[in-house]
């Protein structure tokens, strides 16, 4: 089992005050946790703000998204070495709500997880099929890309932090998840491709998160198959007693499968 990663994507939802107080509690209750990487992504204007309050604790920053240049004329945008600033480690790139709603592509996710990697920080990678494209049995076939493409003109040694994330679009924000078994199917499939695309090393180690209407209930399933390596969670992230339970249920089969620290 790999170290696993659960990360709470915050989407555009939380203002300041309502950021500070669910971190507080999620800081609160999970300071003992040591064998999970615990990452949340609040919205742009509270990373600082949030990103000051995890200093010296067990959590990380991520940010929703960034733009791929340094800094220059791009009227709204926000470079990674600004979201590094203000204490990101990871961010999240390619999400499907990006794709479907800001024209977001294989190659805009291209450029952006080089700027993440060149500035030093974490990538999460997310790809998915529609359910159109599931109906089709076209699953395999749009996941493979989406990750080829996603990693194009890449070595392996640029991509021993990324992390992938698993994101069925029909399995988000409907409360419709993939069963441990459909997910464990992709994942293996994009463990592979990693293994043909680099090595049996990088394939070994990188962590593929499952995402898509994960909750407490369902987390210790998902998190049961050998490819699955934590989860990107929206809905359950917004309440701190949702997110908690699904850091400790996953905290809690680590210890059982003896990962410590
Ligand atoms: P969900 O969202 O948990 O609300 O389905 C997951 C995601 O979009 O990352």
């Amino acid at each position: 089992m790999r170290r696993p990663i659960i990360a709470g994507n915050w989407k555009m939802y939380k203002n300041v005050n309502e950021a500070v107080e669910l971190t507080n509690e999620i800081k609160r209750a999970v300071f003992n946790v040591n064998n999970v990487d615990i990452v949340i992504a609040p919205p742009f204007v509270n990373l600082s703000e949030v990103g000051d309050m995890l200093l010296e604790t067990n959590i990380r920053l991520s940010a929703q998204n960034c733009y791929w240049e340094q800094e220059g004329a791009f009227t709204g945008e926000i470079s990674v070495p600004m979201l590094k600033s203000v204490g990101c480690q990871y961010v999240i790139i390619g999400h499907s709500e990006r794709r479907k709603y800001f024209g977001e592509t294989d190659c805009t996710v291209n450029k952006k997880v080089a700027a993440v990697i060149e500035n030093e920080l974490i990538p999460i990678m997310c790809v998915g099929e529609t359910l159109e494209e599931r109906e089709a049995e076209k699953t395999l076939e749009v996941v493979k890309t989406q990750v080829t493409e996603g990693l194009a003109g890449f070595d392996e040694a640029y991509l021993k932090t990324l992390v992938i994330a698993y994101e069925p679009v029909w399995a988000i924000g409907t409360g419709k998840t993939a069963t441990p078994g459909q997910a464990q199917e992709v994942h293996a499939v994009i463990r592979n491709l990693i293994k043909d695309l680099y090595s049996e090393n990088l394939s070994s180690e990188i962590r593929i998160l499952y995402g898509g209407s994960v909750n407490p209930g369902n987390i210790e399933n998902l998190m049961n198959e050998t490819d699955i390596d934590g989860g990107l969670i929206g809905g359950a992230s917004l309440k701190s007693e949702g997110f908690i339970d699904i850091i400790k249920k996953t905290s809690n089969l680590c210890t059982k499968k003896g990962i410590e620290e």
